[in-house]
C-alpha cells in the first residue's frame, strides 16, 4: 500500500501582507531593506520580547541563551534574503523536556511569538495538545483528528505535552503510530509554516526518541529546563505577588521558604506551579483573616500584606 500523502492546508484564509517572504525563494535584493542586526531587531520588535523573557522569567539561563542562539540564526537569515541570499528555511522543531511546572509553555508561548516577528510562521499563536486531541478511539478516527489539530496550528506551534503517550510498543494495533506518521510528513514538508514543540519528562522523551528515530531525526533543538533551586522558587513568588499587588510582610518570605523546603519534599511538587498554587492559596487565607472582622477600615497596606500567618497555617506545616 502506498503512503498517503499528507499536506494540511493553510489555517490562515488570506495571506497577510506584513509577513516575510519564505526564505528559498530568491529575491532581488530590496534597496532599503535592514542590513543590520539592529535594524532587524527594532522592526520586528524582537529585542523587546528576548528583554521581557529575561526579564519576567526567573532562572532558565540555558533556554534562555538557546531563544537567542534561535533569534540570532532567523535574524541572519532575514538579513542574508535580503541580499537575495537563497537559504532553506531552518528546521525548527523542538523538544522541551523537564518536570512539571519548568515553565516549558510559557517558554512555548514566547517562542511562537518570536518566530512570528522573525517571519518564520505566519500567525504565531501556540496550539497545545496531548495525546487525545490526536489519536481516535476507532479505526479511522486518528488521521481526521490529528490533520484538524495540524490545520488549526498551521501558521504557528503546535506544542504536544507529553508526547511519548503517542507511542505505545505494548499495543501492537495502537493508532498512536499514525498520529505519528502524520506529524512527521508534515514536520518535513510544511516546516516553513508550523514548528512543532515535543515536551515532557526526560526520561521517557529519551525512551521516546530512541524508539521513533524519525521524529528525533526532525527535531533540531532539544531544550532541557532544570527545576528551579530554592531561591529562584522564592525570586518567582515575589514576581507572581507583585504581578497582583501583593508583598509578603516581614516574616512571610520566611515563612515561605520555610514552605517551599517541606513542599518540594512532598508528592506532586511542581516547581513554579507549586509556587502559584500555594500563593492562591496564601490569598484565600488573608482573605478568610481579613473577612471576620466586620468593622474594621481596611488600608491599602492590609489589603495588600500577605502576613507571615497565611502562609504558616498551610496544611503542609501540620504533617510531621
Ligand atoms: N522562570 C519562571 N519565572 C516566573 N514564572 C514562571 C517561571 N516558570 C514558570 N513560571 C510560572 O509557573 C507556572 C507554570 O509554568 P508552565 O505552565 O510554563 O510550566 P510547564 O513546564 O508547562 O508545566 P506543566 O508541565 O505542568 O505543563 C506559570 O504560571 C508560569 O507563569
Ligand atoms: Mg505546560
Amino acid at each position: 500500500m502506498n503512503a498517503p500523502l499528507y499536506r494540511i492546508p493553510g489555517g490562515a484564509s488570506a495571506p497577510e501582507p506584513q509577513q516575510a517572504q519564505p526564505a528559498n525563494e530568491a529575491v532581488a535584493p530590496a534597496q532599503d531593506a535592514p542590513r543590520t542586526v539592529g535594524d532587524v531587531l527594532r522592526q520586528t520588535d524582537v529585542e523587546r520580547v528576548l528583554d521581557d523573557l529575561d526579564r519576567e522569567l526567573v532562572g532558565l539561563a540555558p533556554v534562555k541563551a538557546r531563544l537567542r542562539d534561535i533569534a540570532a540564526l532567523l535574524v541572519i537569515d532575514r538579513l542574508r534574503m535580503n541580499l537575495g541570499l537563497a537559504a532553506q528555511n531552518p528546521s525548527l522543531h523542538m523538544s522541551f523536556t523537564g518536570n512539571p511546572g519548568t515553565g516549558k509553555t510559557t517558554v512555548a508561548l514566547r517562542m511562537a511569538e518570536i518566530l512570528h516577528r522573525l517571519g518564520y510562521v505566519r500567525k504565531g499563536h501556540l496550539v497545545a495538545v496531548t495525546r487525545d486531541d490526536l489519536v481516535g478511539q476507532y479505526i479511522g478516527h486518528t488521521a481526521p483528528k490529528t490533520k484538524e489539530v495540524l490545520k488549526k496550528a498551521m501558521g504557528g506551534v503546535l506544542f504536544i505535552d507529553e508526547a511519548y503517550y503517542l507511542y505505545r510498543p505494548e499495543n501492537e494495533r495502537d493508532y498512536g503510530q499514525e498520529a505519528i506518521e502524520i506529524l512527521l510528513q508534515v514536520m518535513e514538508n510544511q516546516r516553513d509554516d508550523l514548528v512543532v514543540i515535543l515536551a515532557g519528562y526526560k526520561d521517557r522523551m529519551d525512551t521516546f526518541f530512541r524508539s521513533n528515530p524519525g521524529m528525533s531525526s526532525r527535531i533540531a533543538h532539544h531544550l532541557d529546563f532544570p527545576d528551579y533551586a530554592p531561591d529562584e522558587l522564592l525570586t518567582i513568588a515575589g514576581k507572581m505577588l507583585d504581578a497582583q499587588n501583593y508583598r509578603f510582610a516581614d516574616g512571610a518570605a520566611d515563612a515561605f521558604a520555610g514552605y517551599l523546603a517541606r513542599r518540594v519534599q512532598q508528592p506532586h511538587f511542581a516547581n513554579a506551579r507549586s509556587v502559584r498554587n500555594a500563593i492562591d492559596r496564601a490569598r484565600l487565607r488573608q482573605a478568610s483573616r481579613l473577612f471576620v472582622d466586620r468593622d474594621r477600615e481596611l488600608t491599602r497596606e492590609d489589603l495588600t500584606t500577605i502576613a507571615a500567618e497565611d502562609i504558616l497555617s498551610s496544611r503542609v506545616f501540620q504533617t510531621n
